[in-house]
């Protein structure tokens, strides 16, 4: 399959780069770096992507930025970081790029376990993430010639928890949170929230 892969540089990406990489033709995109880049939060970025590469069997988004902080900490700009780059930002590729997925193509976008399990601090982010898995159900039920819609939602990765100098013990390794990402491409689920420890 030939898949656009947003995100291809960070943490995740990379893992699913890796997995991916031996059986696929990949579109490598980063914001400052790869085969092409975009700005997740502009429309007019998002839309030149979806130009400049064609026609693709499906898109993978790994990206998306939105802040820790909390709720005297988070600012109207912190709020509006994560609108409109990790949660707005995937879904106008959604809104621009379905048209450009071949029939029986998929989607699949990054939300993240603080939806559903959120921890002080996180309330910008747990915005977001939950925002994402609704949008996901519900774009599902209007995808195109059969092309699928999914969500894939990580645990904090181990390589991310070194960079922040945490304990990463309990994190889980880029190329185990992979796994789902390529369940999420090869299988046929559609309009589904995928829990990476199940594929882990
Ligand atoms: N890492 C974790 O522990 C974890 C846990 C749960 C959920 N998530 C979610 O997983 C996704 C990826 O996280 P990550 O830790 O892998 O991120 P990361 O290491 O910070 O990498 C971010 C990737 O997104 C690209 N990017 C940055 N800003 C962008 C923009 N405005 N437009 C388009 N692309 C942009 C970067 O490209 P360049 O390198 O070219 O700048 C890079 O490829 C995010 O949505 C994050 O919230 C992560």
């Amino acid at each position: 399959m030939k898949i656009i892969i947003i995100g291809a540089s960070g943490t995740i990406g990379k893992g699913i780069v890796q997995l991916l990489a031996p059986n696929h033709k990949l579109v490598k995109v980063g914001h400052r770096s790869g085969d092409f880049t975009v700005d997740l939060a502009s429309k007019d970025s998002i839309k030149k992507l979806f130009d400049d590469v064609g026609a693709v069997d499906a898109l993978i988004s790994a990206a998306g930025a939105a802040t820790f902080g909390s709720l005297d900490e988070l600012t109207d700009d912190s709020f509006m970081l994560a609108l409109t780059n990790k949660l707005m930002g995937q879904v106008n590729l959604v809104r621009l790029g379905r048209s450009k997925i071949n029939g029986n193509g998929s989607i699949t976008l990054t939300s993240g376990m603080l939806s559903q399990n959120p921890m002080p601090g996180s309330a910008s982010i747990s915005m977001v993430n939950a925002g994402l898995e609704g949008f996901v159900r519900a774009a599902a039920l209007e995808m195109p010639r059969g092309v699928r819609i999914n969500a894939v939602s990580p645990v904090f990765v181990k390589e991310t928890m070194e960079i922040l100098g945490m304990d990463s013990t309990q994190g889980m390794p880029s190329q185990k949170v992979a796994l789902a990402y390529k369940e999420a491409v090869e299988s046929q689920r559609n309009g589904e929230v995928l829990d990476v420890r199940d594929f882990a």
